[in-house]
């Protein structure tokens, strides 16, 4: 038996509370990086034991994991409507607003995520902030052009008055990655971003931009995992009465 880090501890407890929202007949989006990792496995594990689902996964390697654990993935416009996605994310806030994509998944997250009646985000505690941006935000796009995409970028952030925000072109062994449609990623450091709302306009007003990874009013709430296993679910309206223990 492996023993887990007290930071998988945390994602493996929220993972698995969260993946206990699913019930028989669900259509499920499976989301993509180390938590959902957590939850593709929980729900394998249900499905053995009867349970019914259909799933959309957010990238081939969730696809891979989940289809070996005998769920039945399925291609996301067969699926229609989905009843509810579960997915990780790099960070969240008060608001619900999330940066995701440290895994490079994010174009097909935010599009399995618009595509389901409700967003359930799994994160360990460390995963909130007061305001986003430490966390590097992704943004995918065409490699064709890309260095012209890039002039674009810094403009759009400075345009927005912050200054000085290097932007890197995400790379891994010495070769770009490149994203399961075939893009590159640039990785925008923000620092602290004040208005998530029109930056995330600006991106998407970039030609060459395909998605970034700024998820603005898809999550519902946030299953919150800690170290000692427990759990805590932030919603907008703190119907819980949680946020001190989340917030800093
Ligand atoms: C994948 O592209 C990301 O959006 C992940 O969902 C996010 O980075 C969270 O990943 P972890 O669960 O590994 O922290």
């Amino acid at each position: 038996m492996t023993t887990l880090s007290p930071s998988d501890i945390a994602k493996k407890a929220c993972a698995e509370m969260a993946g206990s929202f699913v019930k028989d007949g669900m259509n499920v989006g499976l989301g993509t990086g180390s938590t959902a990792v957590f939850l593709v496995d929980y729900l394998g594990q249900r499905v053995k034991d009867g349970l019914n689902i259909r799933a959309a996964a957010t990238s081939t390697r969730t696809a891979q994991q989940a289809r070996a654990c005998g769920i039945e993935v399925c291609d996301l416009n067969d699926l229609g409507r989905l009843d509810i996605t579960i997915d990780g994310a790099d960070e969240f806030d008060r608001d619900l607003q999330l940066i995701k994509g440290g895994g490079g998944a994010h174009l097909q997250e935010k599009i399995v995520a618009a595509a389901s009646d409700k967003m359930v985000v799994i994160a360990d505690v460390s995963k909130a902030v007061d305001r986003l941006g430490a966390f590097p935000l992704p943004v995918e796009a065409l490699c064709f052009g890309r260095q012209s995409t890039l002039r674009h970028l810094q403009q759009a952030v400075a345009d927005l008055g912050y200054a000085d925000k290097p932007i890197t072109l995400r790379q891994k062994d010495g070769a770009d990655v490149i994203t399961d449609e075939g893009n590159c990623i640039f990785d925008l450091h923000m620092g602290q971003i004040t208005d998530a709302t029109s930056l995330a306009a600006a991106l998407k007003s970039i030609p060459g931009v395909v998605e970034h990874g700024l998820f603005l009013r898809l999550a519902q709430a946030v299953v919150v995992g800690r170290p000692d296993g427990s759990t805590l679910v932030y919603d907008a309206a703190d119907s819980q009465g949680v946020a001190a223990q989340i917030f800093a």
